[in-house]
């Protein structure tokens, strides 16, 4: 191949022509400045300080008076509640706390977010600095282990995570077996479920629960699943391309060995773009720890069973495939697709205002100010641009974020742009088919799930997570025979299930 070493660079300039063919060339020198100038800050706010004391509750049902404990922290435990009751029937006062709007399940150290002030930090370190000046293995370790490494812990990290990026021949099998047209989520689901019976020497319920005492085992398992996401990742999307995996190259950093899986056609000589690689490991930081979202708590609950980590991971990329979360960006850019040009931005929003439809990568569940991570990406947007060229989508994403912060609707809810309202207009920029987008947010947040699940171990108050409910059903009911029942027509049923043409001729045969 050493006589065709410009091949790969050649085969990748095609496949970034072919799919950014929608772009307008830029006009750009390619030769500019670092990828992220220096930012300023979000909003520096002080620690809350000491918050405990004591809450005194009167229950005017009874006339009683009850003192409960408030933290340091500044929370009561919910099950001191329970001792408010209004009699023998009554089991205690609960939490009805639909969505966890306020229920906080855990104490963590890993990452603090005011959504009022659009504040994002890692471990203390604010997100706007860790992006500017950070790298995503660097950052990984820093959500893992606390601390930001030494050059030789660093050395360490990156080395035993590229050892561990090959993956088992039987789980790239699943991959390659899936239908050609499966959602790349659902094959990272599958294949990071699967990865769980690969390696049994690491589940508790083969070794026991107290497999994961050991730092070493730990160690091992975060190693493994960080190393091979980008491998697993890379064969999802060369599947889809109907290529064969590409093994893993250890001497590229975790990034650029990504982009090398994705493009290189197995030539090892291949290196990807430094400047796109730059601004994909910067999404990878933007993206690697989210405290208690909709998937990280998700991990945090099926690893409270005790259940191996990575059918506990499995769980989490499940939820975090939903377009209310992590498939947040994949719909973004369908929307701004069918929205198509600047002039039929009114009708949409009126649309959205009549609850017809929502805005996607609009509104978040814990910022009520523009998310930190999307000033970052939309920079990140222009540098994309300037590589592979000007999305005209922009024009309409900028327009319509401009609409929305405008106008009441938003202003009054308190809806800004989200993370995923500008990163997808650069993955399809970089040449990714949105139903890979959420793929590129899993893949750094492993980091994530994987600091949650190691904090989880090490909690003294971590218990089988196991919510209760408000029971409002028949209190109670007896037995009658089935010639006996009432039928009523309002009563819930099984409706009609639907029946293909191809069930229709097989049920016309005989012998069914
Ligand atoms: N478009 C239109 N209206 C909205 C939107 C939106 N994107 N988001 C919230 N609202 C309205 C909502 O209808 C409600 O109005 P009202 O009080 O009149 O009924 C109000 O704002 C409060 O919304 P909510 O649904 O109670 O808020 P939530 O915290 O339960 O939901 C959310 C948060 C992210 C699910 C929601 O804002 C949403 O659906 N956004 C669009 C999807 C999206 O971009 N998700 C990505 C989130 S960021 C990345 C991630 O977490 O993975």
């Amino acid at each position: 191949m050493s006589s065709t070493s410009e091949m790969p660079m050649v085969m990748a300039g095609g496949r970034l022509a072919m799919l950014t063919a929608h772009l307008v060339p830029s006009t750009e020198p390619n030769d500019h400045a670092p990828v992220l100038e220096p930012q300023s800050l979000s909003a520096a706010i002080s620690p809350p300080g000491n918050l405990k004391g004591t809450l005194t509750i009167v229950d005017e049902r009874t006339g009683k008076r009850y003192q409960v404990e408030v933290s340091e922290e500044g929370t009561v435990k919910a099950t001191d509640l329970k001792k408010i009751s209004t009699g023998k029937n009554d089991k205690g006062l609960k939490l009805y706390d639909p969505g966890y709007l306020n229920t906080a399940p855990v104490r963590s150290t890993i990452c603090y977010i005011d959504g009022d002030e659009g504040i994002l930090r890692y471990r203390g370190y604010p997100i706007e600095e860790l992006a500017e000046k950070s790298t995503f293995m660097e950052t990984a370790y820093l959500i893992m282990y606390g601390n930001l490494p030494s050059e030789s812990q660093l050395a360490d990290w990156e080395f035993a995570i590229s050892q561990h990026s090959a993956v088992p021949q039987g789980v790239l099998d699943i991959i390659q077996s899936m239908p050609h047209d499966a959602h790349p989520m659902g094959v990272l689901v599958s294949a990071i479920s699967a990865l769980s019976v690969f390696h049994p020497d690491a589940n508790p319920a083969l070794r026991g629960l107290d497999v994961y005492n050991s730092k070493q085992v730990r160690d091992k398992q975060i190693a493994r699943i960080i190393g091979k996401i980008t491998t697993i990742a890379a064969a999802a999307y060369l599947r889809m391309a109907g290529r064969p995996p590409v093994l893993p190259s250890n001497h590229l950093s975790y990034t650029e060995n990504f982009l090398y899986m994705l493009d290189s056609f197995a030539n090892r000589s291949y290196k990807p773009n430094p400047r796109l690689t730059r601004v994909l490991d910067i999404i990878f930081i933007l993206h690697a720890e989210h405290e208690m979202n909709c998937s990280t708590s998700t991990v945090r609950h099926l690893a409270s069973s005790g259940v191996d980590v990575y059918t506990a991971i499995a769980g989490g990329v499940g939820a975090l495939y939903g377009p209310l979360h992590g498939g947040a960006n994949e719909a973004v850019l369908k929307m701004l697709s069918e929205i198509g040009s600047v002039e039929n931005i009114p009708e949409f929003i009126e649309g959205v205002k009549a609850r017809k439809r929502k805005l996607s990568g609009f509104g978040h569940r814990v910022y009520k100010n523009y998310d930190p991570r999307a000033k970052v990406i939309r920079r990140l947007a222009e540098e994309v641009f300037s590589i592979v060229g000007r999305d005209p989508l922009i024009e309409v994403a900028v327009a319509l974020e401009k609409v929305a912060l405008s106008d009441e609707f938003f202003i009054k809810r308190r809806l800004y742009p989200n993370v995923d309202f500008y990163s997808g207009l650069i993955y399809r920029a970089m040449g990714f088919p949105p139903e890979y987008f959420t793929v590129l947010f899993a893949i750094p947040r492993m980091a994530g799930y994987l600091a949650h699940w190691r904090e989880s171990l090490d909690d003294p108050d971590t218990k089988i997570m196991r919510p209760q409910q408000v029971y409002t059903g028949e209190w109670l009911r007896h037995y009658t025979p089935i010639h006996q029942r009432p039928v009523s027509s309002n009563a819930d049923k099984l409706g009609q299930v639907a029946v293909s043409n191809a069930s229709r001729r097989r049920l016309a045969g005989s012998g069914v």
